[in-house]
Order: C-alpha cells, then structure tokens, then sequence
C-alpha cells in the first residue's frame, strides 16, 4: 500500500497543449488598450510588430528568415505552407506519430501529390532521415508531440539541398535548438512551449521558400487565408504585422507577455535549460519507477518537451485511469497519452513548467498507480 502524499504540485498543468501558462501569470497583467481597436490602427500594427520583433529576438531567428502571424495556428501554417510550395518538384514526407502523419494524409489524399514518397516508423522510433532525398521537399515535424520522438539535430540535412525543408516545429521552437541555414521553412502555435493562446500561428520563411513562392504558382486553388503572394510577390507585409484576416487582439497580448517573461529569465538559453532540467527530473523519475517506461525507445530521441510514457503490460485501462483519478485530485491535469497513440501518459515538460512540480508529481503518479491497480486486482 502506498501512502497518499501530502504535497501536490503547486500547479497540476502538465497538458501537452494548449500548455501551462507562464509562472505567475494572471489575465489582468496583460495590456487592453489595443482590445475593441481595429487591428490596422497604429496601435493595433504596433503591437502585430512588436510580436514579430520579440519572436525574432527571444528565439534568436536570423536575419534571413521573414516571420509572419497567419490564421488558424500551427496547422494554418504548416497546411499554408503545404499548399503554397508543394508540387514543384518530388516531396517526401517523414512522419513518426499523429501530426506528421497528418501532413502525410494532406499531401496524399488531399493534395494528391503526384510524386511523394512516406518514410514513416511506428511510435517510440524515429525514420532513417538520411535517406531522405535532398533532391526532394521535405515535410517533417521537429518533435513529435504524440509520441515524444524528436529529431535530435539537423546533420541529415545538406546545406546544397535542391529540395526545400518543411518543418513543423511547434512543440519543439523555444526548448530545441533548431538549425535555422537547414530550415526553409518553419511553423509552431504559441499555445506549446510559451504558454500561450491557441488560433494564430507563427510561419517562418527562409530566402528559399520565399524563392519559390515568387517562382511557382500551384495547380491547386489557394483560399484567401492561404494566400502569400499577389501578382507573383511576397505580400511583405504579412512579415510586419498586417495579417491576412482579423486576429486575437488579446491572443496577441497574451504572447507578448509570454516572450516578455522569456527575456525577464534569461531568454533561449533559459527556456532550454527549464525544460532539459524538467525533462531529467522526469527522467529520474522513470528510471527509479519498474510499471512505466519511455515511449521513445533511443535515449538521444526523447522529447524535452512532451514526454511520451508507456505502461509495459498494463491494459489500456490503466493509464487513462490514472490521469482520471489525478484529475478529480486536482495533481494533474491531461496527462493521458494522445488519442491516436499508444495507450500511456504524456507529460508535458516545456519551460512554462516548474521542475519542483515535476518532482512533485513522480509520487502521486506512483500513489495512483497502486489504486488504481489495486482497485483491478480487488474487481
Ligand atoms: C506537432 C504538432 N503539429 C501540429 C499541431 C496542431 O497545432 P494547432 O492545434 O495549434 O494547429 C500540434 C498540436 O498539438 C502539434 O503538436
């Protein structure tokens, strides 16, 4: 019998999206004046700038790639992208886990490439990357949320790559360090690693992507919401905060103090070691603990951000059962692994996350995991 522990987390937010909001953060901090205001105002586009401003100099984005907030968060951008470069030249598409396959179901049965090759691995492993032809597109996602497989580094992809690199990044930007010369392309929400509100995403743009928007025009109809170009050039000011459509105002605001918070704690840098610190005081944790274990089989693999748990042995039942019963405890909030994955827990370990809370988690996980074994063996 384990004893039921005296000390919760002193915030039970561990979902792997839309993720915890900042330490400390409170909705009457954020600034309103620009609330009820039209988005083109000078005040409305100043605060679209300063977003892309702060994104550029928290996340260290260098000069040659253009950052835009688009409509419909990391899948608007990531699907914009798609629909906007794809169909020039062969593509592959990597994927190892829900969203990457997502993307595969957009290029094959939606797009209906006419020459795309999937490379793809089952949950907990990661694809051979180098055979993925340089020649082609690549669409792949930095880290897999669902599973908890991440690419652990750029190496595979050449700096003479004819094809361009599509990336989806969104649990990954702001606690993985991302190649940015590698990356032609790269979109993320800012409801993952910073905390923030869902709805708008973040595209980025590297001079190669822009190249082949201003030199291609798809086969395909693009909606107005996927729209970058106008009479074969870059609508520029979607990079300086004219949006295409109406944004959150308030999501914009909200954002704003997340990357505010980011610099008052030492920026990038930080934002790294938080969730490396989270994600090895989970790590100890697992080590110590004989009912669970990583999803990600290969330790230079596993996320720092979503980690993926899986209960070897254990039915279904048990794991789903766990995130219910610390639930109702109020310890834990949505820690139950994603709907399409593998049954097991996901437990999100990105900078906005305390490592103590973390810490604090590992014995009401095991406190769980007693009842809720006990209450099968008793059934
Ligand atoms: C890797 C990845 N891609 C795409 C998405 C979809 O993001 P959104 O719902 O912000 O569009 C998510 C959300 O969890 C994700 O983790």
């Amino acid at each position: 019998m384990i004893d039921r522990p005296n000390v919760p987390p002193a915030r039970a937010f561990f979902s792997s999206g839309p993720c915890a909001k900042r330490p400390g953060w409170t909705p009457d901090q954020l600034k309103t004046d620009v609330l009820g205001r039209s988005h083109r105002s000078k005040l409305g586009k100043a605060r679209l700038k300063l977003a892309i401003d702060m994104t550029r100099e928290v996340l260290q984005v260098p000069d040659t790639h253009l950052i835009g907030i688009v409509p419909a968060s990391d899948t608007g951008a990531f699907e914009m992208a798609m629909w906007s470069m794809l169909g020039q030249r062969p593509v592959t598409m990597a994927a190892w886990e829900s969203f990457g396959e997502g993307w595969v179901t957009d290029a094959v049965k939606q797009l209906k490439l006419a020459d795309c090759t999937v490379v793809n691995a089952a949950y907990g492993e990661l694809p051979d990357l180098t055979r993925v032809p340089q020649s082609h597109d690549v669409c792949f996602t930095w880290n897999g949320t669902t599973s908890g497989v991440r690419v652990p580094n750029g190496d595979w992809i050449r700096d003479d790559r004819e094809g361009l690199m599509l990336c989806d990044a969104t649990s990954a930007v702001f606690a993985q360090e991302l190649p940015w010369a590698k990356l032609d392309v790269v979109t993320y929400s800012w409801q993952k690693v910073l905390g923030g509100e869902g709805g708008h995403g973040v595209l980025i743009l590297g001079p190669r992507a822009v190249e082949r928007l201003e030199s291609y025009v798809p086969a395909w109809p693009l909606p107005k919401i996927f729209r970058l170009t106008s009479k074969g050039k870059l609508i520029a000011s979607i990079f300086e905060g004219e949006t295409i459509n109406t944004p959150s105002m308030l999501a914009v605001e909200d954002y704003i103090d997340a990357l505010t918070w980011a610099k008052s704690i030492g920026g990038l840098q930080e934002l790294y070691a938080r969730a490396d610190a989270n994600a090895a005081a989970l790590d100890r944790w697992v080590e110590a603990t004989p009912w669970v274990a990583h999803l990600a089989t290969e330790p230079g693999t596993r996320s720092n951000t979503s980690v993926c748990l899986s209960l070897p042995g254990a039915s279904p039942d048990v794991p789903k059962a766990i995130a219910s019963l610390l639930e109702k405890e109020g310890v834990a909030f949505d820690i139950g692994g994603y709907r399409d994955a593998p049954p097991g827990l996901r437990i999100w370990c990105g900078g906005t996350v305390e490592t103590a809370d973390i810490v604090a988690l590992g014995p009401w996980l095991d406190w769980a995991h007693a009842q809720v074994t006990q209450q099968a063996v008793a059934a």
